[in-house]
């Protein structure tokens, strides 16, 4: 019975059934032609991706694949020269990796406030924490939707700063410039660098790690190719201090069978968030996802703010137990600022205090989100939620 069919944060498995002949087919071609490294799988993915961007021949879009989206950051600031001590404003509302390769290179991750309705980096406080030192400034398309790409542009050409796009969980999405623009920039290719993820459950995710770095800039992308394989264009060459940090032949294919249904894949997450919309926008404790017109949201997360600013997490608690004896899953991303881990303790990287970091970490609970969710199982999971608010 439907009614009783087990739900899932993302069903993986349900989506492969749609592919399975192609998938199965395109790993099978890989393992017989033995190019398992840098084989042409790999060539293929990175050209079919940088068409799908947008790349044109006035106008190319470079796409350097690795091993996985932390990979890509730390790339991109090897790739853009940056030196211990520079700073690099980010936001302290995202996954760790974001931060993590910053502290990692030795430069300084200077964490700053997000929005309160988008939760993507408030370019506000990102212009009061620049300092002669500042050289970079590293958005993250939280949730699927774009930062304010206008603005951090804009700061980033005032003060003549790098901007890395941390694209890992909004690939497809877009941002449209000014209000005259008819046409949505794609998100990754706005910056100096982007860079994403194809961890499996991203919004177009491999069947293991994956990763990769995109940039108009020739110079950089044949820097970030050479930087993702041991610092070498020639074999044992090394020009620079490089990564072994490649997209293995296997993953690319699958991604390869996976790309042309990316368009797809992103109009059902919508879809299926109009549908959470419509059915828990009224509830007097829910808020549900803020869309910024100039912003294609992709929905890699579907995520509720409970309650009122300055509620505790209690209400998320009690929530959260009732979803689990429901059998509902959910996540909570993110339960800890950035700024308050403990591999941070030692730096004095926060850019004054972070009340909406901090209030939004006691607040979010995200949904279930994937492509193969339906209406009924969404009524589902509504009516966990609204039961377990009001437990
Ligand atoms: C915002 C963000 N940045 C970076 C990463 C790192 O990607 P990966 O897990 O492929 O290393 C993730 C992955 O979850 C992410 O969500």
């Amino acid at each position: 019975m439907i009614k009783d069919a087990p739900l899932h944060m993302v069903d993986l498995k349900g989506q492969y059934a749609r592919i399975q002949d192609e998938v199965d087919q395109a790993v099978l071609d890989v393992i017989r032609s033995g190019a398992f490294i840098q084989g042409p799988a790999v060539k293929q993915f990175a050209a079919d991706l940088s068409v799908w961007l947008g790349s044109t021949e006035q106008k190319p879009i470079h796409v350097i694949p690795c091993a996985n989206g932390t990979d890509a950051l730390q790339a991109a600031f090897m790739a853009l020269g940056l030196k211990p001590g520079d700073e690099v404003i980010t936001p302290s509302f995202t996954y760790i990796a974001t931060v993590e390769v910053i502290g990692l290179l030795g430069l300084t991750p200077v964490m700053v406030d997000v929005d309160p309705q988008t939760f993507n980096i408030d370019p506000v406080a990102v212009e009061q924490a620049i300092t002669p030192r500042t050289k970079a400034i590293l958005p993250v398309h939280l949730y699927g939707q774009c930062a304010d790409m206008t603005a951090i542009l804009g700061l980033a050409e005032k003060h003549g700063l790098h901007v890395v796009e941390d694209t890992a969980q909004a690939i497809g999405s877009g941002w449209r410039m000014d209000a005259e623009a008819d046409a949505f920039s794609m998100a990754g290719t706005m910056g100096t660098i982007g860079t994403t993820s194809f961890f499996p459950s991203k919004n177009l995710g491999g069947y293991g790690d994956g990763g990769a770095c995109f940039t108009r800039d020739v110079a950089l992308a044949e820097k970030l190719r050479m930087i993702c394989n041991h610092g070498s264009r020639k074999r044992y060459e090394h020009e620079l201090i490089g990564m072994n940090s490649r997209l293995d032949s296997i993953q690319a294919a699958i991604l390869g069978v996976k790309l042309p249904h990316l368009r797809g894949y992103n109009e059902a997450r919508r879809a299926a968030a109009n549908r959470y919309d419509d059915l828990l926008d009224a509830h007097p404790l829910v808020t549900v996802p803020h869309r910024d017109g100039r912003s294609d949201h992709v929905f890699h997360q579907y995520t509720l703010i409970l309650g009122e600013e300055g509620d505790g997490p209690e209400r998320r608690d009690a929530l959260a137990a009732h979803l689990t004896t429901s059998g509902v899953p959910f996540g909570i991303y993110y339960p800890k600022p950035i700024h308050q881990q403990g591999a941070f303790a030692d730096l004095d990287a926060v850019a004054g205090a972070l009340p909406v970091t901090e209030d939004l970490t006691n607040r979010v609970i995200s949904l279930p989100m994937h492509t193969e969710l339906t209406g009924d199982l969404q009524v589902r999971i509504a009516d966990a939620v609204r039961a377990g608010l009001s437990s």
